[in-house]
């Protein structure tokens, strides 16, 4: 496969166009809809069994709240988790069918009283909500890297202190230890990373292949789906995402009016707020370690 370095510059920018569409979100999210809660099966293990051991449920009890959104809710795995808990949540998300399966979700979890869910992209938040509706916003599981640029998650970080009350707090996790992509660029250019579930009789192979160049990344997402009959199936995507690293997202909050800043990063379930520790124990890029950088209103 080739590396966007070695594409000619005009044909580099036209393909980093492309990436960032919304549309392609869109359609990737709703292409993968059907089997996204199969890659993020270890999170719906904890909150279908103990929803007490979910270190956000748990951070935020130390907080006064009662009403939440969260922002690219995906399959509302965070959304019925904090409604389960008490919390009034609204998830919104851009792609359809991931909502479709959240709603499905929140019955099946019992949730539906406290949760609703909303179609809509995180940078217009101010034409679904209105200002000073929620105590908090979550957004979880990295979302913000589907956005084309600084402008757009400066604009996203905007619309989420739009619709938070005075003094209400945002956290935003990010899934994967960018800065230590980033310490690889100039050795390895191209990284690869396979994740293997299998829920009762079926296996799920997602392989993340990710070509670096600057802080674009055009990652190749082939899933490979063993089925109950052990019929194979092979999907391949392209899949837009932009590095963000720990100090642009800071500055970025700052921009966008949160104060108080402050990193923690979780691991083994635990939050930590030592955050210089992260770089040293963190040696994978997805599930290992994430970051949470939580602001205030
Ligand atoms: C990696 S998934 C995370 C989903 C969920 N938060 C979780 O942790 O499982 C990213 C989600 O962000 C949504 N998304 C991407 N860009 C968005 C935008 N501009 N507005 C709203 N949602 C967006 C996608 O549709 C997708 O559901």
């Amino acid at each position: 496969m080739a590396l966007l370095s070695t594409i000619e510059p005009a044909a580099c920018n036209k393909i980093k166009t492309l990436m960032f569409s919304k549309n392609q979100v869109v359609t990737f999210y709703d292409s993968i809809a059907s089997i996204y809660d199969l890659i993020i099966k270890d999170k719906w293990d904890i909150i279908g069994g103990n929803n007490d051991k979910y270190w956000l449920i748990k951070y935020l009890e130390k907080h006064e709240i009662s009403t939440i959104l969260d922002c690219g809710c995906g399959t509302g795995v965070d959304a019925v988790s904090l409604s389960k808990a008490g919390y009034s949540c609204v998830g919104c998300d851009i792609s359809k069918q991931m909502l479709r399966r959240a709603n499905d979700n929140a019955n099946k979890y019992d949730a539906k009283n406290n949760c609703a869910f909303v179609n809509c992209d995180i940078t217009k938040l101010s034409r679904h909500f209105r200002t000073a509706q929620f105590d908090a916003v979550t957004c979880m599981g990295n979302v913000l890297m589907h956005l084309s640029g600084g402008d757009q998650i400066i604009k996203a970080l905007s619309e989420m202190n739009f619709v938070l009350k005075p003094g209400g707090r945002c956290f935003i996790a990010l899934d994967d230890n960018y800065d230590w992509v980033e310490n690889l660029l100039g050795t390895k250019r191209v990284i690869f990373h396979i994740e293997a579930f299998c829920p009762s009789g079926q296996f799920m192979i997602p392989i993340h292949i990710w070509p670096v160049e600057s802080e674009v990344v055009r990652s190749q997402v082939i899933f490979i789906y063993i089925g109950k009959d052990r019929e194979w199936t092979i999907t391949k995507f392209y899949l837009p995402l932009r590095l963000i690293f720990l100090k642009q997202l800071l500055s970025m909050m700052k921009k966008a009016g949160f104060t108080d800043l402050k990193a923690s990063y979780v691991k083994n379930g635990q939050l930590n707020h030592d955050i210089t520790k992260y770089w040293i124990t963190s040696t994978g890029i997805r599930k290992q370690t994430q970051i949470l950088i939580e602001g205030k209103k």
